[in-house]
């Protein structure tokens, strides 16, 4: 993606967004029925960047990448796609401006086959210069063998690659990412993951992606954005993470740590 070169583009644009970013949060608080379990959530993620989005359980991850994709509006705050502030903006059309999400639990049709499925989901990608099929099908190759099978008969493996596949064909700007390794061993994780890097050098797309696994995730991610309680309370280089077991494991506990002292 070019650089800004207008001084306007290099500004913050509507809704304090700024165009060098595939997203940019401001302050947002997002939730259900209006009472927030994400509480001023200030994040970032450039083009071309990995960023990891890590913390216990109900922290409020999913609810965080379900707000960003317009699964559920936000409370109050501003989502800036690209430069363009989109806050509140339903999924399809955020589908169509470049951002993919592979939802927790993959969402998968059981009784449709691995080709049918990227059909499906990149017949409007591939209109408009998405890629094709052989270039994903390079990307994960795994899938290749595996083209004409119904999708309830894959592996947890395979079917985690086909969800992530199925986002790919669309060439997202943006991919949000999901839990990705539930269920799934830790060599299959092993595998999974650094495509997510792949995506991002590749395509130039900005990855978010909620991880269980810690020290996998700050392997692959170049940054890291900790959420505890609906809070940020940790952010930093991955590779500065990776040094700071301490920082991350009280950040995890959070406040039962805090009461327990
Ligand atoms: N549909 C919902 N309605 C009401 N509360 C919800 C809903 N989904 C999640 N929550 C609550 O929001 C909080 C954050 O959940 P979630 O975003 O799923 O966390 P995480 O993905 O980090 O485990 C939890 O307290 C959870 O119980
Ligand atoms: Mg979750």
């Amino acid at each position: 993606m070019p650089e800004a070169t207008s001084p306007e583009a290099a500004s913050p644009g509507p809704g304090g967004t700024a165009s060098g970013h595939a997203l940019v949060l401001r302050d947002v608080s997002a939730g259900y029925k209006g009472i927030p379990v994400v509480r001023d959530l200030n994040l970032e993620v450039r083009p071309g960047e990995v960023v990891a989005l890590l913390g216990p359980n109900g922290a409020g991850k999913t609810t965080t990448l379900e707000t960003i994709a317009g699964l559920n509006r936000p409370i109050t705050g501003t989502i800036g796609l690209s430069g363009e502030a989109v806050g509140g903006r339903p999924a399809h059309l955020l589908a169509r401006q470049g951002l993919a999400l592979v939802p927790e639990g993959r969402a998968l049709f059981p009784g449709l086959t691995v080709r049918e499925h990227l059909r499906l989901a990149g017949g409007r990608a591939s209109r408009k210069g998405g890629s094709s099929e052989e270039e994903l099908l390079e990307m994960l190759p795994e899938l290749r063998k595996c083209l004409g099978r119904k999708a309830g008969l894959l592996s947890g493996g395979e079917q985690q690659m086909l969800a992530l596949g199925r986002a790919l064909v669309t060439r997202p700007r943006l991919l949000l990412v999901d839990e990705m390794s539930l269920g799934l061993a830790p060599v299959i994780v092993e595998r999974l993951l650094p495509i997510l890097r792949r995506v991002a050098e590749d395509i130039g797309a900005g990855v978010l992606f909620v991880e269980q696994h810690v020290s996998l995730a700050l392997e692959v991610a170049d940054r890291a954005y900790v959420l505890s309680h609906g809070r940020l309370v940790l952010e930093g280089a991955a590779a500065d993470l990776r040094g700071r077991r301490d920082l991350l494991r009280s950040s995890y506990l959070g406040e039962a740590a805090v009461a327990a002292a």
